[in-house]
This record gives structure tokens, sequence and C-alpha cells, in this order.
């Protein structure tokens, strides 16, 4: 019956993790996957999640269905950090958000709604964009099309170009955004650039679909959010997925949420239950732990307190590596390759390095970067920056 299903050719990202983890080599160096690890390359249990889930574990509680939307302390505390806690579209109840499974599970709720009542839309994601993001939404049916992004000879933005193809698309086209610490460039826009970014979006009745799943790892929590804010003031259609995967190192729990601005608290309810509907249809209703633990943690000022320190601590340690990487190849690779390591921010940089340099640096020294040369630099510590210096300068020196 199934003789006609054809092999997986696996992910880039996740199968790749895969086998770094069947690499029996002492010395490799996973730099592939978007996972932060700490000074000494293990994934960390943040003190603040810890003492929500104590307390949690405590209480003993049981365990029914979480209502379709998810538990409402979290999609509380989540839309506050997203917006702002006292933005106007939230004391407006503007805001339809729902708790969902990660940031992924947020694009295909969000994908699926917009199937539904934008049948004709497509959907523009940037050159290059996170591999998922394609697969979620053509997953969807929807088409999906790519607008300027990248400069491979800079290693910056093609912002003109960018916002000359979006200035050219057809009403009610969604347009995906990542509102920081670009997957995979880690290049961003600067708020000067999301300003001018926001009036076209608006006059083109464009829909914009942020992905927000770094929050708290380029500049700072309510500066990583600033562009859903400006995009919300500025009348544009916006739809937000988020994700506490990183910033919470509660990957495995799946904690996302959708948001979508509506005009009216009128048309957030029912826009709220056309997205319950999707849930249903798609996995019921959403786990209880994650949420609970977030929400624990962001309903106590003394642990949301801890956790943003917490969270500053990471943010500032891979802002070292960075400098690591950049002073550790001075003289040793091409400049242009070298400034990358400061010019992007958060946990990725594109290295420039060719898909077979990166293969080489794979086999011959055990240093897993993605095939399209993405490093997630929250990879390295003090331990292994100076290894993976010299395995990079060896396949790429100048
Ligand atoms: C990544 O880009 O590496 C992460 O977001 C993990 C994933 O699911 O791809």
């Amino acid at each position: 019956m199934f003789e006609h299903v054809p092999a997986y050719p696996g992910d880039p990202i996740l199968s790749l993790n895969e086998d770094f983890q069947l690499d029996p080599r002492a010395n490799k160096v996973n730099l592939s996957i978007g996972i932060y690890f700490d000074a000494d390359g293990k994934l960390p249990m943040m003190d603040a999640v810890r003492k929500a889930e104590a307390a949690l574990l405590e209480m003993r509680a049981p365990r029914p269905y979480l209502p379709m939307a998810g538990l409402a302390d979290y999609r509380d505390a989540a839309q506050a950090l997203i917006f702002g806690a006292g933005s106007e579209v939230r004391k407006a109840n503007r805001v339809a958000t729902l708790q969902t499974v990660g940031g992924s599970g947020a694009l295909k709720v969000g994908a699926d709604f917009l199937k539904r009542y934008f049948p004709a839309s497509q959907v523009w994601i940037s050159d290059p964009s996170w591999e998922n993001h394609r697969v979620v939404f053509e997953g969807a049916g929807h088409t999906v099309n790519t607008y300027p992004y990248y400069d491979e000879q800079t290693g910056g933005l093609r912002f003109d170009e960018m916002l000359a193809a979006i200035d050219r698309l057809p009403a009610k086209s969604v347009v995906l955004l990542h509102a920081c610490c670009h997957n995979p460039t880690g290049v961003d826009l600067s708020l000067a650039q999301w300003a001018a970014l926001a009036p076209v979006l608006q006059r083109r009745e464009l829909i914009a679909f942020v992905d927000m799943a770094y929050q708290g790892f380029g500049a700072g929590l309510t500066e990583d959010a600033a562009c859903v804010g400006l995009l919300a003031e500025a009348g544009v259609a916006l739809i937000v997925a988020s994700s506490f995967s990183k910033n919470f190192s509660l990957y495995g729990e799946r904690c996302g949420t959708l948001s979508v601005v509506c005009v009216s608290a009128d048309e957030a309810g029912r826009v709220q239950g056309q997205l319950m509907s999707v849930i249903r249809a798609n996995y019921s209703n959403p786990p209880t732990h994650g949420a609970k633990l977030v929400a624990g943690v962001l309903r106590d000022p003394t642990l949301q307190r801890q956790w943003e320190a917490e969270l500053s601590v990471m943010r500032e340690r891979i802002l070292s590596m960075r400098h690591a990487m950049h002073a550790g190849l001075a003289g040793r690779v091409d400049e242009v390759l070298r400034a990358r390591y400061l010019a992007q921010h958060g946990m990725f940089t594109y290295t420039g390095l060719t898909e077979r340099q990166v293969e080489t640096l794979r086999n011959d020294h055990g240093v897993y970067l993605l095939r399209s040369g993405r490093m997630c630099v929250a990879g390295l510590n003090e331990h292994n920056v100076s290894y993976v210096v010299s395995a990079i300068a060896e396949v790429a020196g100048a």
C-alpha cells in the first residue's frame, strides 16, 4: 500500500542536528541549529523557570484540557511582552492572541487562517529566509515567493530593492518579516527602515506577518519588538508569530503565540473564534506545562526580573563570541567575511562560507554549520571558539 511513498530527504536543520548527535568525535562543535548553549556548551535551564516549575509541581494541579485558545494568563502575558503592556491595541482589546505549539505552530495556524479567508493571496518571504517558512506556507496551500533581502557582496541589507519589490505587490499579499535577529542572515532592518516600510505596507493594503522567534536576543526585549509596535501604530494589517523556545530555553515545551491585530474588539473576537476553529481542526488545544512555566515567570515580578537578567547574560555572551570570532579571524580571512561577525545580530551569522567549505568544516573538523553557511553563534564558547577560528581559517583562509 505504501510502496509509492518516497524516502524523506531530511530537514536541512533538524536532520543535521540529528547527524551531529551521532558524530562520535569528541571535539565536534554544533553551530547548526538555532539553540542557545551556555558558556560550558550546555543547554541552560533558566533559574527563573526552575523556580516557576518547582512552584507548579508543588501544586500537583490536575490536567484538564486547556481551552482551544490556550491558557488565558499565558496569552495575556505574552501579548504584553510582544505589544507592550500599556499599548493602545491592548487597551482597545484589538488583538486576538492564541497559544500555539511553538513558533512553527503559530505560523501554521496563521497560514491556515490566511488560506481560508484570503485564498487568492500569495506569500512573500525574504531571500533567504528560515528554511521552514516556505515549507509551512506551501504546506498550507500557499504560493510562496521571495523579495530581495540579503546582499551577499556586503553582508548587509538590500533595503531599497526590498522596499521597491514590496511596493509592487498586489493588495492583500502576505509579507513575511522577521522582527529581529533575522534567520538565517542576522541582518535586521533599522527602526528607520521599519518606519519607511510601514506606510508602504499600509498604502498597498498588504498583510504583514511578523515572525518573532528571538525576542531579547538582539538589542533587548523592548527594542527587539519595537517594529511590532511601529507597524501596529501605522495601521498595518498585522499578524505576529512568537516563540518562547529560545528566550525561555524551553525548546521542547513548544510555547508560542499567534496574534492578529484587528481594527476593533468586535473584529478581534471574530478572528479569535476562527483561529480557535483552525486549532481545533489541527490539534484541538495546546499543551499545559510549558505555558504554565512561562506564565508563572511573567506573572511574578521577581521571577520576571530574574528571567530578564538571565536573558541579558545570554545576549551578552553571544555578543562576546561575535567579538572573539572577529578578533580571532583578523588577518586570517577576507575582511568582508570577518566584518559580518560584528555587523550581523542575534543568534545567527551568515558566514559567507560556500557549501563546499561547510562540508569540509564538518568532515575534517567536526564543526557543523548549515549548508547555507549559517552559523549559530550561540553554540560557541571560550572552550571551542579558537578551535572554530582555526578551522574556518583553514578552510577559508585568505
Ligand atoms: C533554527 O532555525 O535552527 C531553529 O529555529 C530551529 C528550527 O526549528 O529550525
